[in-house]
């Protein structure tokens, strides 16, 4: 079976004597987007670093398909993209010659380079001003000309420092879905730092969150809901056309319930399990109809928080 694109095995960062990431042990497959989450000075950065080897560990290992990042940083350079936080372009070149600069640094030959160039200019959406210099881009441009060199070396695996950063809501989304198409249409594996809560639930398939160095959760955003704020219970909103005390009496005995509370034709059912269909069932055998059901979902901003309020 291949390596995981990303593995991290008890990977630890000291600076003079304070710990910036503790043992994390981090696994990410192969086409994954993961949101990698947490406060300033959580060590997102620090973890990056060390997996593209520009930072050597204190202890553990970083590894990128197989290969350890620290022993073979160009290994994992050949087949890595990175966006940092701030991305620096040459400001008097244009922006494809600042594409074409980085395609010789990573010695792509010179035919094969300007189809690549302009096809992710054109993915980006910068083919227009392709020929203008980059020092009159605003900071959204310079963003998806961060992105265009990120993919311009065809990476298997990228890793976004805060791809978002300071660009409005329609040229973020527009980035959003740009790496959404990247990861599903040519299997790039993606590791994403954001604070944007909301824009992370809506493109990760998992998040992990980092406090202190240390990973305090991880796993599908739903999940993580139901375990972290939930309690490990599943929630319920109910709208009935009628409810009664034998309606409540025969929901309580669902197996798998553990508390129903009513308010009006309101109920809100708590259970270790999915209830929805033996909720509905009794609903219509005491006589009543379903108007309304719906599981609660958690947002990121709960369960991000919930590690906050705790600390
Ligand atoms: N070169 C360095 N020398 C000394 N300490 C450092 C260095 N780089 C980072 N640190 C410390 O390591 C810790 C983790 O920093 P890191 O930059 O990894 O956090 P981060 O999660 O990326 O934060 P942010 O969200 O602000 O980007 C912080 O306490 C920081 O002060
Ligand atoms: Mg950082």
């Amino acid at each position: 079976m291949a390596p995981p694109v990303v593995e991290t095995i008890k990977l630890t960062k000291d600076y003079d004597g304070t710990r910036a990431v503790d043992s994390l042990d981090l696994r990410i497959e192969e086409g994954e987007i993961f949101g990698f989450l947490g406060p300033n000075g959580a060590g997102k950065t620090t973890t990056i670093l060390m997996l593209l080897g520009l930072t050597e560990p204190t202890l553990g290992v970083a590894k990128v398909c197989g290969h350890d990042a620290t022993r073979e940083p160009l290994k994992v350079k050949r087949i890595t993209g990175y966006l940092p936080e701030n991305v620096g372009f040459y400001e008097d070149l244009t922006a494809r010659e600042n594409l074409r600069y980085i395609t010789r640094l990573n010695r792509i030959p010179e035919r094969q380079a300007s189809g690549k160039i302009d096809e992710v200019l054109e993915i980006v959406g910068l083919s227009e001003v392709a020929d203008r210099e980059v020092g009159r881009f605003s900071r959204g441009m310079k963003r998806r000309l961060g992105m265009a060199d990120v993919l311009v070396k065809d990476p298997r695996l990228v890793f976004l420092d805060e791809p978002t950063a300071g660009i409005d809501p329609d040229g973020a989304s527009q980035i959003l879905d740009f790496i959404v198409s990247m990861s599903k249409e040519k299997g790039i594996t993606v590791l994403l730092s954001s604070h944007l809560l909301h824009q992370v639930q809506k493109i990760c398939d998992r998040v992990g969150i980092i406090v202190k160095g240390c990973m305090v959760a991880e796993g599908p955003v739903e999940r993580l809901g139901r375990e972290v704020v939930g309690g490990g219970q599943n929630a319920l909103e109910v709208q009935v056309t009628e409810s009664s005390a034998n309606l409540i009496e025969s929901i309580e005995s669902i197996p798998g319930v553990k508390a129903v509370e009513c308010s009006g034709d309101m109920l809100s059912i708590r259970g270790d399990k999915d209830v929805r269909a033996e909720v509905s069932r009794a609903i219509f055998e005491n006589g009543s109809l379903p108007l309304h059901i719906r599981a609660q979902d958690y947002t990121l901003e709960e369960i991000y928080l919930k590690y906050f309020r705790e600390e």
